[in-house]
């Protein structure tokens, strides 16, 4: 009877299998249930999946059970639910998140398994939160001081950029969310983003521009790509046939889909024929700000819909489109394999503590003034308003709701316990902000802000104690760090240079903590006998820079942008660039970004690209290689010792530049090819080694449409920093 049972079961089993649409069976290839699912929708069906159905969702297919498509911001956490069809906050009560590190501060780290755990972490808390998108990581690179989003980004050097996010991308994967990379491409400025031209040379967007992005789909697999604002070849990079079509999607083999900007579509035949799949944030007829969403009224929507319907535009394009978009669903929400997440836990909150404390960035350390010892320390003055400042809130779209944020103030307060006394004064302030996205926000009351007081106030009660610890820089209302437009100076704002000069004169021991994502002047930077960048380090921000003040961690960061003495060092800026004159911006810094244009003037940085200094010392030996001549298919091996000199353990970021001795076209005198975190003991030597291959050497031609590489000498440069060269050896490629 048993046996009879058995065989009956496995037969309606296999029969019931059998009627199972091979789309909804989770134990067939994805690209079986694409097809599968493509055949069975209508043509309204797909159309419907192109375009957004709200302000962060488009469509499923409810008939077939296909879920929707849903979206969230942002690279450094997951931000509020908003309104279907508003900007608006919700006001849920259960989407405060764990607010991580901006990207500049991962990027600092130079640790790229710290970014796989970044994205690991970041991707759990969309999981949990039903996003099936994460809108991040940005890559763009940092080409001006002044752009309001370079915080997002992961600094000035394609090869550290590329190396940071490809971790990050499969971190965030690996929980069935799809990163969506952005803002492809050349969205290097906030000022005049929407429409702003940008003409480049071939050779700076395939060696400048590019590679962050090929990087994130080549090797890091991303899922979706996010077209930007601004023009490039007078169209729209959401819909771009250059960037989308022939690179992307041709060249790169992306198999992903591309997703606008939010009201970065303007034109419907644009968007078809140049490779955009999916429309977001369009102001109806896309050109008139007011009128609310009518999505129906998308420029992939109805107007799309009718272009078929009169065979102005072709079902098999659309199939493509659709095909990708399934694709997506079926790497995400309907995996076999789908994770169920995790939100606002202890452990992302620990992933973004050792991730700032790893980015925290000591760039002065005169005397050894810090750490600060707690046993010989009892009167601590803070001074400045981000020592109290919300950083996690403003700026733009990666403003985020935190479960909690603990303030550089209280993470003082919280580390000193009663070992010391702490006093906090302004010294500085900045003028009252509206609150962004939330509904019927005021106008700010204007107030008046007497900046002399607040500083003689400051400057007074820094005569009374043991050291002071200014904590200042910029922050995420508009003009500063935040998206939507650029600062519009190097300096710091709100008056705080003379608040810093009279603090020191007041008292010596002045610690300059600056809480930033881009550079600053800093025209007080020979009297600071101590400077640290401490980023916008997000939920555990304050104990993370107690951490590194008070000396449990010993700080490892290293700068991924240059701080330039003066706007005038920056090439953007030298050349007279940027901004463009609203319509057109020519890139005539070409490959001479950062540290490239610096090199190639002969110009001393304030700090350098790769520049962070420890509470120990670190001793470079010779480096060896094991061949000096290499051919084209062949590779050298380069080491070189480090020592750990100090008295306590410490990492070190070991960088290796290529110098090209003689090239057909100009090339900058060294370039980023390498680098390695390595963690030493007191007194521990390790050796580094580094591969050499033509990868390394080759450069773009874009005359030739091509990447060559030139026989001849090169030179491999090993470096504490881009200005520090420890040592130099020279090889020959024949
Ligand atoms: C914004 C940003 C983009 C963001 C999107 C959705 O304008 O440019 O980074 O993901 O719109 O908020």
């Amino acid at each position: 009877m048993k046996r009879i049972l058995i065989i009956l079961f496995s037969v309606s089993g296999i029969a019931t299998l059998a009627q199972t649409p091979i789309y909804l069976n989770p134990n067939a290839p994805v690209e079986d249930r694409v097809e599968d699912a493509l055949q069975r929708m209508t043509l309204e069906e797909k159309v419907a999946m192109t375009h957004a159905q709200s302000k962060f969702s488009s469509s499923g297919v409810p008939r077939l059970g296909i879920p929707e498509n849903w979206m969230s911001d942002g690279p450094h956490g997951v931000r509020a639910e908003v309104l279907w069809d508003e900007w608006y906050g919700a006001n849920w009560t259960n989407d405060s998140c764990i607010v991580f590190p901006a990207l500049t501060a991962l990027a600092a780290t130079w640790n790229p398994s710290l970014a796989e755990l970044y994205g690991k972490s970041i991707g759990e808390e969309a999981r949990y939160r039903n996003k099936n998108v994460l809108l991040g990581p940005g890559v763009n690179i940092y080409r001006t001081p002044l752009n309001g989003r370079n915080f997002e980004y992961m600094g000035e050097d394609p090869f550290l950029a590329s190396a940071m996010v490809v971790p990050y991308v499969s971190g965030v994967q690996s929980n069935n969310v799809a990163a969506c990379v952005k803002h492809f491409a050349l969205n290097n400025q906030e000022k005049y983003r929407d429409y702003i031209n940008v003409t480049v040379s071939e050779r700076a967007l395939h060696e400048i521009y590019l590679p962050a992005f090929k990087a994130a789909v080549q090797q890091g697999k991303a899922w979706a790509i996010m077209g930007s604002y601004n023009r490039y070849k007078q169209q729209h990079c959401s819909h771009n046939q250059y960037l989308l079509n022939d690179i992307l999607k041709k060249e790169w083999n992306f198999d992903g889909v591309t997703v606008s900007d939010w009201g970065g579509v303007h034109d419907t035949k644009e968007a078809v024929n140049n490779g955009l799949d999916m429309e977001f944030g369009t102001w109806t007829n896309g050109m008139n700000f007011g009128k609310s969403n009518a999505y129906d009224e998308y420029f992939m929507a109805q107007p799309y819909l009718n272009l078929l319907k009169n065979k102005e535009a072709s079902e098999e394009q659309l199939n493509d489109k659709v095909r990708r978009i399934l694709r997506l669903i079926f790497r995400t929400n309907m995996s076999s394999e789908r994770k169920y997440g995790s939100f606002g836990s202890p452990e992302h909150a620990a992933t973004g503590r050792k991730i700032a404390e790893e980015g925290i960035v000591l760039l002065q350390n005169n005397n050894n003034i810090l750490p600060i010892d707690i046993e010989k320390t009892k009167k601590i003055l803070v001074v400045g308003e981000n020592a109290l400042k919300s950083m996690t809130v403003g700026g733009g779209s990666s403003s985020l709701k935190a479960k909690y944020e603990i303030s550089p103030l209280e993470g003082i307060r919280l580390r000193a316990g009663d070992n010391a006394e702490i006093k906090y004064v302004a010294g500085y302030e900045s003028p009252p902000a509206k609150e962004q996205d939330v509904k019927d926000a005021k106008e700010p009351q204007y107030k008046e802000i007497d900046a002399e007081a607040l500083r003689n106030e400051a400057t007074a009660a820094a005569q009374e104690a043991d050291i002071v610890l200014f904590i200042g820089g910029l922050n995420k209302n508009s003009g500063q760090d935040c998206e939507g437009d650029d600062r519009i100076s190097l300096d710091l704002p709100y008056e705080q240079d003379a608040l810093i000069s009279n603090l020191i004169k007041a008292n010596p021991k002045t610690i300059v903590i600056i809480i930033s994502g881009n550079a600053v002047a800093m025209p007080w930077v020979n009297q600071a006998p101590a400077i640290i960048e401490a980023w916008y380090n997000g939920t555990e921000a304050g104990n993370a820079l107690a951490s590194v003040l008070f000396g449990d961690v010993n700080p490892s960061g290293k700068l991924p942008f240059t701080f330039p003495v003066r706007l005038q060092d920056n090439g953007a800026h030298a050349l007279g660039d940027y901004p463009g004159d609203g319509e057109n911006e020519t890139y005539k810094d070409d490959i001479f970004v950062g540290y490239r244009w610096l090199d190639k003037e002969n110009i001393n940085p304030l700090f350098a690209f790769g520049h962070g200094l420890s509470y120990t010392t670190f001793d470079y030996g010779k480096a060896k290689t094991d061949k000096t001549k290499m051919t084209a298919g062949e590779q050298i091996t380069l080491s070189i010792s480090v020592k750990n000199t100090g008295t306590r353990e410490g990492a070190e970021v070991v960088q290796l530049y290529i110098h090209d001795k003689k090239s057909t076209l100009p090339r900058p005198v060294k370039e980023l090819k390498g680098f390695k975190k390595i963690l030493l003991k007191a007194d521990e030597e390790q050796i580094v080694t580094f591969t050499i291959d033509k990868n390394a050497l080759v450069y773009y031609d874009d005359g030739k449409g091509e990447w060559i590489v030139e026989s001849g000498e090169f030179e491999a440069w090993i470096g504490s920093s881009s200005a520090d060269i420890k040592y130099k050896t020279v090889f020959e490629l024949y």
